[in-house]
């Protein structure tokens, strides 16, 4: 049977997608299913997956234009050695946005380059794209050696929202959309574009492979779990409480999920209350602009510290999952609170027992 990787990504198909905020949101994330049936790809709860996306369809023809081609040129792919269109090269093989040194040396003196525009270079990687380089300096060198110093587009990760033991042979996702200004231009994100506007149900291959994680994954079935995931971070979440549901794992669950405002953006509420209703999941929600000051997954741990503390001293796992930048280091700043405050630890021997924690798998981070 043909095995499925990075270098040989299987051609899921997308079944369904729909949007889980409501109207009047700020926000657009979408679920999406992903068939992967006949890959033979065989996932746990807390894997991810890669897949390789296709820039949208207006800037590869922009670039082809800027290029003075018609798409139908014949190339070598420069990494994987393969045959291919130019077209075919630009939509799933090149990252748009980044100018490389080599190709900005092929088409003059980076210092003339810079000079002529009256920036620095790293201003004029920063302000322009190729579009916008080949469009200035319509290149004169032959077209292989052009693309291969071209930047590759890299693959992009989703957390898996579905156990396997529901879904077998297909993987739910959570992809938030977002916009973003590059070089002078509105731009949205090239992979989460593509999954939940630009491929087409039931159509459009999604060149895909399983990340797998030796480390983000559900403890032995009786241990409670603390799962902190704002946002896109509840994704893995699901998975868990699927699993632990089909699986009739006892432990004690906890979610501490927050979003923007209640009224749009509960992402699976029905099926998170649901399970609140049976006692099977605790939940404590921070909806960050419900009210004047921001509340955040970190205050609701602060709330309920005596518990989380409790959770830690029964065995259990706590798991950070969605944004590394701000949220993550935040939720652990409160954890060592919690720490000090309940465990009466000294800040030193809080740092000391988080990093034995993380050791022994119990505080497990997956963040982005
Ligand atoms: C292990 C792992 C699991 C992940 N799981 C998920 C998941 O379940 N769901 C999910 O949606 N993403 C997830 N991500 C992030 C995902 O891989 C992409 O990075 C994300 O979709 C953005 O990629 P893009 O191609 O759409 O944006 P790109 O075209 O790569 O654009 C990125 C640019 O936009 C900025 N940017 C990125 N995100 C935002 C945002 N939300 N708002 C404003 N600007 C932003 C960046 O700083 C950068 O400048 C995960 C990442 C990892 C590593
Ligand atoms: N590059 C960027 O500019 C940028 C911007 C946003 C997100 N991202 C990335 O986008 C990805 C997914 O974003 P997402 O849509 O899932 O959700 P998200 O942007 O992480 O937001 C989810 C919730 O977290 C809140 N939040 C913001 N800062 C926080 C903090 N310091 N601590 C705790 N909660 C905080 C948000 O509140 P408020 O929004 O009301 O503050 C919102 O209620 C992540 O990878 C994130 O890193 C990047």
């Amino acid at each position: 049977m043909t095995e499925y990787n990075k270098e040989n990504p299987f051609p899921g198909k997308i079944t369904d997608r729909f949007i889980l905020n409501k109207k009047g949101s700020t926000k657009q994330t979408f679920h999406l299913s992903l068939d992967l049936s006949g890959s033979g790809i065989a996932y746990k709860a807390g894997d991810a997956i890669g897949i390789f996306p296709e820039n949208p369809p207006d800037q590869v023809s922009a670039l082809l234009e800027a290029l003075g081609k018609g798409g139908h040129e014949e190339v070598t792919d420069p990494r994987s050695g393969a045959e291919m269109t130019l077209e075919h090269f630009i939509k799933t093989k090149t990252n748009l946005l980044r100018l490389t040194t080599p190709l900005l040396k092929l088409l003059g003196d980076p210092e003339l380059l810079a000079q002529e525009n009256k920036q620095d270079r790293a201003q004029f990687i920063a302000n322009h794209d190729l579009i916008d380089l080949f469009t200035m300096h319509p290149p004169t060198a032959p077209l292989q050696e052009i693309i291969s110093y071209f930047s590759p587009l890299l693959p992009r990760f989703y957390s898996i929202a579905s156990a396997p033991s529901l879904s077998p042979t297909s993987v739910d996702l959570l992809v938030a959309t977002f916009s973003y200004t590059h070089a002078n231009k509105e731009r949205e994100g090239i992979g989460s574009q593509f999954l939940c506007k630009n491929a087409k149900l039931h159509e459009t291959p999604i060149p895909t492979y399983l990340h797998p994680t030796s480390t983000f994954t559900l403890p032995s079935p009786d241990k409670p779990i603390l799962m902190i995931g704002p946002g896109t971070g509840v994704a893995p979440y699901r998975a868990f409480l699927q699993e632990r549901e089909q699986t009739g794992a006892s432990g004690h669950n906890w979610l501490i999920f927050g979003e923007r405002n209640r009224k749009t953006d509960y992402y699976y509420e029905s099926y998170f209350t649901s399970l609140e209703k049976r006692n099977f999941l605790r939940l404590d929600l921070a909806f960050s602009r419900d009210q004047i000051d921001k509340v955040y997954v970190q205050h609701k741990l602060l709330e309920n510290g005596p518990d989380v503390w409790n959770l830690i001293q029964s065995e259990g796992t706590i798991y950070i999952c969605g944004d590394a930048r701000h949220m993550a280091k935040d939720v652990t700043i409160a954890l060592h609170t919690i720490a000090e405050t309940e465990g009466k630890l000294s800040p030193s021997e809080a740092k000391d027992f988080f990093k034995h924690l993380r050791r022994d798998k119990r505080l497990l981070l997956d963040v982005y």
